[in-house]
């Protein structure tokens, strides 16, 4: 198989994908025959990439993961064709230099497309292999497709078009890396690989959800497109959504992709629609601004000074289904927070009566489970403990497991384990057209009302803070307040300095 990379020379593909493709050709686990053809604008030749790659991968791979030897063979499976992908000539060249490596490789035409380009030319290159006749048979072709797919329902509904045009849908890999993590993956086997969370997983049980994903850092480099997209469109549609599902979903019938997916889908299906008169109390946006040595928003390069672009968004959303009718489940991310963490928390309902006294600020208040994806990747269980001596006195505790001490084997990047994945044509953790069609059209009222009420609240937050009070204040109207992360967790220091 020959992977063609579109936008070789690119950050995603030099920062992920070749050290995920290293990652996997060590492990011997990429197809018998494999070449892997770079292509751009730039201009390179086969020798000029394959130093250029050799180079970033001894520089970014850890000490115990380089092995000189197996990196020279790998750079020897790099080729390169400059070619511009909006102009269709260009795709003869292109044709032709596959045609020249099938011979070499005796490849019989399998292709796989990676696009790691930027989301503009995600219409264009399909319908244009397409033209040149790269698609279709003899051999396997499929695509990969970066986030994000489309920018709202109505043009995630034409890529879709388009996409199901070229390929059939089980060639088509819509990639969302989140979903290659393993400690997402574990939220899985937690919940369908045991016995002893399936009786309490429903709204019988459990009070409400939090689900965060911040980060401490700001817009960076990405400021350009993230004034186009902001956080609504970058991290809830598609990363929180994601997480959500694996929480409320039914334990599939298989783990394949029909099962899979299916489930995913009932979830998104299942959601109760924002109704624009609710919108401002349901969701809260935010903007950070300038505190102490860090810049706001506003006064980032490439931002305009009155932009309205969120940069925080808070929500509470419903699963309208037999498991969790009624129970909220709070989503929240933004950029600039305190810390960076993705975690998501469990709230159990209170113990039915408060037999024993508590300690001072630990009083016991519900039991939780924190599932935590990054950093520090494991599980706590939170729950009240008698305190050692006289008395009778109880406080809240945590039973803390690291994924880390599972050890012995190397844990597998998400996108190595995605790629490894498209190899052997598995969609099981790509999304599927019909699921991204309904996470959109969730949220497309949201950012309907967002566009044509300019005057619809976006408040600010200081760099460096949880985000605006008002983010607070919804779930403080319901009773509840956000866990967050460097003021509860146990080993506090260590999580917040990151
Ligand atoms: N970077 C990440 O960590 C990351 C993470 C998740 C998802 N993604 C997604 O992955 C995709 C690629 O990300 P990236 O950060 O690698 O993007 P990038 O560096 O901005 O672009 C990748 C390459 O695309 C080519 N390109 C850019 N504009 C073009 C144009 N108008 N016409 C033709 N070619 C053009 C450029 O190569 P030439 O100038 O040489 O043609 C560039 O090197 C994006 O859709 C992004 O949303 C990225």
């Amino acid at each position: 198989m020959v992977l063609i990379i579109f936008g070789a020379s690119g950050d995603l593909c030099k920062r992920k994908l070749m050290p995920a493709l290293y990652f996997l050709y060590k492990e011997k686990r990429v197809p018998s025959v494999f070449a892997i053809l770079g292509t751009a604008r730039t201009s390179h030749s086969d020798r000029s990439f394959r130093q250029m790659m050799k180079e970033e991968l001894s520089r970014s791979l850890h000490q115990n993961q380089l092995d000189e030897a197996v990196l020279s063979e790998f750079i020897e499976c790099l080729y390169y064709q400059p070619m511009n992908p909006t102009r269709e000539d260009d795709y003869f060249l292109l044709q032709n230099r596959l045609k020249e490596m099938d011979r070499e490789l005796t490849n019989e035409s399998n292709y796989l497309f990676y696009l790691a380009v930027p989301p503009t030319l995600y219409e264009t290159i399909p319908k244009l292999l397409k033209k040149a006749g790269l698609t279709g048979e003899p051999g396997i072709k499929r695509i990969v497709v970066e986030k994000p797919f489309g920018y709202d329902l109505n043009s995630a509904q034409e890529l879709n078009e388009i996409y199901t045009s070229v390929f059939r849908e089980d060639e088509i890999f819509r990639i969302d890396h989140f979903l290659g993590k393993e400690t997402v993956l574990n939220i899985l086997a937690l919940r369908f690989a045991n016995s002893i969370f399936e009786p309490i997983w429903n709204r019988n049980y459990v009070d409400y959800i939090e689900i965060t994903a911040v980060e401490k850092i700001g817009v960076e480099r990405r400021a350009g497109f993230f004034e186009q997209t902001g956080t609504l469109r970058d991290m809830v549609q598609n990363h929180l959504m994601q997480l959500l599902a694996l929480i409320a979903m039914e334990p599939p019938r298989q783990f394949n992709a029909i099962s899979f997916r299916d489930e995913v889908s009932k979830i998104y299906r299942s959601l109760k629609p924002f109704k624009e008169g609710s919108i401002g109390e349901q969701v809260v946006r935010g903007q950070y601004t300038t505190a102490e040595n860090v810049k706001g928003y506003r006064e980032e390069e490439s931002v305009a000074p009155d932009s309205r672009t969120e940069t925080f968004v808070a929500m509470k959303v419903f699963v309208d289904n037999w498991r969790w009718s009624g129970i909220p489940f709070f989503l929240r991310t933004g950029k600039r927070m305190p810390t960076k963490v993705t975690e998501i928390i469990v709230h159990f309902k209170q113990a039915p009566y408060h037999l024993f006294e508590c300690l001072g600020t630990h009083c016991p208040v519900a039991d939780s489970l924190v599932i935590r994806i990054q950093p520090e990747e494991g599980i706590v269980l939170r729950f009240a403990l008698k305190v050692p001596g006289s008395g009778f006195e109880v406080k809240m505790t945590d039973m803390d497991f690291s994924y880390a001490s599972l050890g012995h084997l190397p844990a597998m990047e998400a996108y190595a384990r995605l790629i490894e994945d498209c190899f052997s044509g598995d969609s099981t953790l790509f999304s599927r057209g019909d699921t991204v069609e309904d996470s959109w059209s969730f949220f497309t009222p949201v950012l309907e009302y967002w566009k044509n009420h300019p005057e619809a609240p976006l408040y600010s937050y200081p760099a460096g803070t949880w985000g605006p009070h008002e983010a607070d204040k919804m779930m403080e109207d319901l009773g509840f307040s956000w866990s967050n992360p460097c003021k509860n967790l146990t080993n506090t220091d260590k999580y917040c300095e990151l």
